[in-house]
């Protein structure tokens, strides 16, 4: 097998909060891949960095009170902390506000001017007056313009999923100081991807680059269509990179971010006599992202798009994973769902998380659960139940002897798991690890039926079994060790700790062909504990964050405008209200009045005899035929007043502003014209 080269990455984490379990699903899956690629010999690295522009980190700093630099070092230092606590070992994590990053983005940019793919317009955005600065879509909401729904996104409404410009918002606020924005003009610049739609149409569809989902939709939701423009500089002020020969304009995080790939590449070339274009200007090299389903959009076509005009190579693969759920359900800060992974880290060994992801990752971007009681049984019946087990079992009956001089006869079982290792390396190879772990546990099974039926707790009682004993056990822990060859992707602190059980590192994946022999091994030491419910627990304890109480009936999210607009009345006594004579009435007739514009004409009856003639203001809202036989609620007794037309006999109730918003009032069924309401 020759030697292949393998440039990895994970998506650089936003600088703006904690890693997260849901984070780890991405790194953890990476982390497994990049070590199943050293492990079978190849020249693989895996490179990151935290993404550290943007108005998320400004705001964050403007509230600590502390300049931006400060901030983002921070949050590496807590990113790196919660990386290492999970054994995610990359060859290099930078930051994408370095001056490695710097450059390579004003080459990028070269290179999109040079291919003319770079138009300035002008749009129209929202500006925060009070704190003096362009919003970016999160940071306003307002009413959606398509149904109505208050207290919506920037972007888009969860309402009903239309998406639109944020100057669309009705009664937009920005979240950074409550004040209205204002809309200003202000000079962008796009790049016309539309210019490389065929190139990113061939190279989405390609087989092999992108799973068959995801290359679907792209095909059926953007490629189907002219692609957009895409908006790339954002008005200062903004932590980011200021662009060449640009008064005022920094480029937009999306653009820096990726390119923070490249320069977190270069920062460890410079640092090791390699060259950074050997990896990212060369065909022999394989480039592999993984990423999760939310920034599809970028790395697809954008991303593409960028390398395809600099002269990069491009991605051999992107590996697009779905989300973390909890327990079925979206990570919740009330629930103790949403855990950092510092917080894991007080109470659990991340082996069991790892272990976890892996039995349930696969190559497809379905969402993933984590299930607290799945961990729990996982851990403890497959992980420590079968596979630490064969060591304990047997490791403490050769301490002193140490394994055979040959390796015994076993039924073929070492010569069957060790071809089992092609199989194995297809699934980790094809990111289908859940399938590896599943082949694994079948080989873990195998083993323990062996110590079973030889049973050698009973030949260590018996003298003249002695060479029984130690030939049995040398059987046992090399068909351990073979499954920790396996494992050793998944679980790397185990694999460290049989390395020292057996006086000997494993150091490549042709290890689990050749079984040890003649070797003496060291006093037998817990590899592994139990996974114990009351840590689980603890950690989602911990996790638990108050949260503001929650309003009653706030899922109708009912727009807070109309009482903002008339504030209720001063308090009144019930005979005040009794003064006012309210009744059921049924419209008998309505009919326009041809001489005024708003009003209807409308007779109703208070049942038996009795009619009143109202004059209403409704026209604009109500057909005077659709009127006709339905019940409303009239004021009975106000003073008839004189208009033009005619005496108007009381009112009728309606609520609303006027004109087509207005909204009659009628009683439930069953009510009878003439009833008082009170
Ligand atoms: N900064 C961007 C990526 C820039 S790449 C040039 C970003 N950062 S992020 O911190 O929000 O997410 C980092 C990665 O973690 C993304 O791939 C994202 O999909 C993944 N995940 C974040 N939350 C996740 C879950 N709850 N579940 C699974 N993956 C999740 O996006
Ligand atoms: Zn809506």
């Amino acid at each position: 097998m020759s030697q292949r080269r393998i440039l990895v990455t994970s998506a650089l984490p936003y600088a703006n909060g904690p890693i997260h379990l849901g984070h780890l699903v991405e790194y953890i899956q990476t982390d497994i891949w990049v070590r199943f690629q050293k492990l079978r010999g190849h020249d693989c690295r895996y490179f990151c960095a935290d993404d550290t522009h943007g108005t998320a980190i400004m705001k964050s700093a403007k509230e600590r009170n502390i300049p931006e630099e400060t901030w983002i070092a921070q949050m590496k230092e807590a990113h790196l902390k919660a990386f290492t606590g999970f054994q995610i070992e990359f060859d290099h994590y930078g930051s994408t506000h370095s001056d490695a990053n710097r450059e390579l983005c004003g080459s990028f940019w070269q290179s999109l001017l040079n291919a003319d793919l770079v138009v300035e317009k002008e749009v129209i955005r929202l500006y925060d007056p009070k704190v003096g600065m362009f919003l970016a879509d999160r940071f306003v909401k307002g009413t959606c313009p398509n149904c109505g729904a208050p207290n919506q996104n920037g972007d888009s409404c969860v309402q009903c999923q239309a998406t639109y410009d944020p100057t669309e918002l009705i009664d937009p606020k920005s979240t950074l100081s409550e004040a209205t924005p204002e809309k200003r003009p202000s000079k962008q610049l796009f790049v016309q991807l539309e210019k490389l739609h065929s190139f990113l149409d061939e190279w989405t569809q390609e087989p092999g680059h992108l799973q068959t989902e995801s290359a679907n939709y792209l095909k059926n939701f953007f490629l189907k269509e002219p692609l957009k423009d895409w908006d790339i500089s954002r008005p200062g002020p903004y932590f980011g990179f200021q662009i060449p020969d640009r008064k005022d304009d920094y480029w937009y995080v999306w653009f820096d971010a990726p390119i923070g790939y490249i320069a977190s590449t270069k920062e460890w070339c410079d640092a090791n006599g390699q060259s950074y274009e050997d990896w990212w200007k060369n065909s022999d090299t394989e480039i592999h992202h993984f990423i999760g389903k939310d920034i599809t959009y970028f790395h697809t076509l954008f991303w593409p798009a960028m390398l395809k005009t600099a002269g990069f190579t491009l991605p051999k693969r992107i590996h697009i994973h779905g989300f973390l759920t909890v327990d079925g359900k979206k990570m919740s800060k009330s629930d103790g769902t949403f855990i950092e992974a510092l917080t894991y880290l007080n109470h659990l060994n991340p082996s069991y998380l790892r272990y976890f992801y892996a039995s349930k990752l696969s190559a497809n971007d379905g969402d993933l659960d984590l299930n607290t009681q799945e961990i729990i049984s996982k851990v403890n019946s497959d992980l420590v139940g079968k596979v630490v087990n064969l060591a304990s079992r047997s490791a403490k009956f050769i301490q002193e002897t140490g394994l055979s001089e040959t390796y015994p006869e076993d039924g073929g079982l070492f010569q069957q798991a060790s071809a089992e290792g092609d199989a194995i390396a297809e699934a980790f190879e094809a990111c289908e690890f859940s399938q590896a772990v599943r082949r694994i546990m079948a080989l873990a099974d195998q083993a323990n039926q062996y110590i079973d039926q030889q049973a050698p707790w009973k030949m260590k009682k018996d003298p003249d079994q002695a060479q029984a004993l130690q030939d049995v056990c040398t059987v046992a822990l090399n068909l351990y060790r073979q499954i920790i060859v396996y494992l050793k992707p998944i679980l790397p602190e185990l694999a460290e700790k049989t390395d020292t059980l057996f006086n000997k590192p494993i150091e490549h994946w042709e290890d689990a062909k050749t079984p040890l022999v003649n070797q003496s091994i060291q006093k037998f030491k817990h590899l592994m504990t139990r996974i114990e419910e009351k840590k689980v627990n603890a950690v989602i304890e911990e996790s638990k964050q108050p949260e503001e109480a929650p309003i009653a009936g706030g899922e109708f999210q009912d727009s807070a405008e109309p009482l903002e607009k008339e504030p209720l009345s001063e308090t009144i006594e019930f005979d005040d209200f009794m003064k006012v004579d309210l009744r059921v009435a049924r419209i008998v007739e309505a009919k326009e009045v041809p001489e005024a514009r708003k009003l209807l004409q409308l007779t109703l009856s208070l049942g038996g005899e009795e009619r009143r003639n109202v004059f209403a203001g409704i026209k604009a809202a109500y057909e005077p035929e659709a009127l006709v036989g339905r019940l409303v609620i009239m004021v009975a007794n106000l003073a008839p007043r004189k208009m033009r037309f005619g005496v108007s006999e009381g009112m009728v109730v309606a609520s609303g502003p006027g004109g087509k918003d207005v909204f009659l009032l009628s009683p439930d069924e069953g009510a009878l014209p003439g009833q008082r309401v009170h």
